[in-house]
């Protein structure tokens, strides 16, 4: 073995444990449960998991399979369309695995991103036989060093049964000391978590692990898949002036200062754009104590807008990868990675008094939001973290483009399809028209100004029209029961929401 990979394993002893993949592989039995790192495409076990889908072809196997959040590499694809998965959580984002998850070929537990660790902990969820780690490192004294995302990893290394280290000399070795590992404790039993700034740390720098459980390393030299979000457009900039000009408002009554809040922003394309839009406006010395970290982040940090941020992954574009992970020894003290217990946590949520931003797909008249199911049936990519901020935080900020697919669906509707986000945890919904501030205000004041400020404008007349029909059939938050769905199913019927269409059939 090359020395540079033994320069990664300070521990002696573990050296002699380095195996294949397709060794590593071979351990994993029919019906077990697997542990993986990754979290929206950073970090995640690479090699192990495609050496397994690899021997499936031979010999079939079904495994449940938990991870932070999504994979990367295509490992969710390969494995739903390898057909090894039972059951699958907390979230995905793969279109291949989406489409089995509908079919209903793998069960998938839509799950709070905060609560996986405890569902391990606490023995509700099958225990886990391997957990499988990517790490930069194994120190001397035997602590595992993650590389770009921490997610479950380190509940999964304390309750696997046993451990396989996916050693990734592709990753930089600067890594170390980036990351703040904390373990809550058992429920009942724990203390306050001494986190109070957003810069704490409160851990260890790896995952501690008993060395007995370590079965094998595997060592890997493969960089984590680029992110596939898309750069900001007209809509997703109008979004981001309009929540700008919200935060002014805020910081003009006196609720905020210009230094705001510590900021977590959600996954996607508008999020991403939406903290781009931060960058030219007078807002400075901000805080950020989110998931996952994305490119507008590491722009927000050079321009020297973010002062610290912490998250739970690092998931870039291919280009901001190659920038920032060349020069990581400049983000050195400006970042710190931690368990998703601990990025989602709704006790330090609060305390922080955060300022959450996140993605719906759609929103209704009285502020429900769906961020999870298309036409309330077909999943999308899951809740991930959303509901984790949107319960705790000092402000719950949905944006979304108020339509898709070319006008045809409307953002804005009259009664979510599903509710993931309900009217009592939402505060702000923005679209590139406006933005409502529903605070302190009844159901029946809410609608007027999501319709007016938040809808498309070609869809208001229709809005006003239901919400009008709503008010003469009475009741605290009105609704025509019959109708409530019923532009989701002229949209599944005429391909469109628009009523006009739906009239002429
Ligand atoms: N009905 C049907 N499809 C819709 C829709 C609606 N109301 N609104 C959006 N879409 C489609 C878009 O057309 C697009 O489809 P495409 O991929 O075929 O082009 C897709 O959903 C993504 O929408 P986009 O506008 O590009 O937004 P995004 O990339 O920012 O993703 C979510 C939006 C909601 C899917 C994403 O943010 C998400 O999964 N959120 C839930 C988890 C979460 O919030 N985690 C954050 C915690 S840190």
């Amino acid at each position: 073995m090359e020395p540079f990979v033994f320069e990664r394993i300070g521990h002696q002893a573990l050296r002699e444990r380095i195996v294949t993949a397709e060794t590593a592989a071979s351990w994993i039995e029919d019906g077990m449960t697997l542990g993986l790192s990754g979290f929206t495409r950073a970090g995640d076990a690479k090699a192990v998991p495609t050496a397994l889908i690899e021997r499936a072809k031979r010999q079939p196997l079904k495994v449940d399979v938990y991870t932070g959040a999504s994979l990367g590499s295509d490992i969710d694809k390969m494995m739903a369309e390898a057909g090894i998965v039972r059951k699958r959580l907390p979230f995905q984002a793969d279109a291949a695995m989406r489409r089995k998850i509908n079919e209903r070929e793998l069960l998938f537990v839509d799950q709070h991103l905060s609560h996986t660790a405890e569902l391990v902990r606490s023995g509700v969820l099958k225990p886990i036989d391997y957990a499988i780690v990517e790490a930069v490192s194994i120190t001397e004294d035997g602590m595992i060093i993650p590389t770009t995302s921490v997610g479950n990893s380190s509940i999964f290394v304390e309750k696997a049964r046993r451990v396989i280290v996916e050693l990734n000399v592709a990753q930089p070795k600067a890594l170390y000391g980036f990351h703040d590992i904390y373990e809550v404790g058992k429920q009942g039993e724990r203390a306050p978590i001494p986190l109070t700034k957003v810069d704490d740390r409160i851990g260890t720098i790896g995952i501690p692990v008993d060395l007995e459980k370590i079965a094998g390393i595997v060592v890997t030299n493969q960089t984590d898949s680029p992110s596939t979000i898309v750069p900001p457009d007209a809509e997703t900039a109008a979004i981001a002036r309009h929540l700008i000009e919200f935060l002014r408002r805020e910081v003009a009554a006196g609720r905020l200062s210009e230094r705001l809040a510590p900021i977590q922003a959600g996954i996607g394309s508008v999020a991403n754009a939406v903290l781009y839009g931060l960058l030219d406006s007078e807002f400075c010395d901000l805080e950020v104590y989110s998931e996952v970290l994305q490119d507008a982040m590491f722009d927000l940090l050079d321009a020297g807008k973010v002062r610290f941020a912490s998250g739970c992954s690092i998931t870039l574009s291919e280009n901001k990868m190659k920038q920032v992970y060349h020069n990581l020894e400049a983000y050195r003290g400006k970042l710190v990675l931690r368990p998703q217990e601990i990025s989602n946590h709704p006790e330090l949520i609060r305390r922080l008094g955060l300022i959450s931003i996140n993605t719906a797909l759609e929103a209704d008249i009285y502020g429900n939001v769906n961020s999870t199911h298309v036409r309330g049936t077909q999943m999308m990519n899951g809740i991930g973290g959303s509901g984790d901020f949107a319960r705790h935080a000092r402000l719950t900020i949905f944006v979304t483009k108020s339509s898709a697919k070319h006008g045809a669906i409307s953002s804005i509707v009259p009664f979510v399809s599903h509710v993931d986000h309900t009217e009592h945890d939402v505060d702000v919904i923005i679209t590139e028209h406006g933005y409502a501030d529903l605070r302190g205000l009844a159901p029946v004041e809410r609608a007027p100004l999501i319709i007016e400020h938040c809808a498309h404008p070609d869809y208001r007349p229709q809005l006003r029209d239901y919400f009008a029909e709503a008010l003469k059939r009475g009741g605290h938050t009105p609704h025509v029961l019959e109708q409530a769905l019923s532009w989701h199913i002229r949209y599944e019927q005429f391909g469109t929401m628009r009523e006009e269409t739906y009239q002429l059939q």
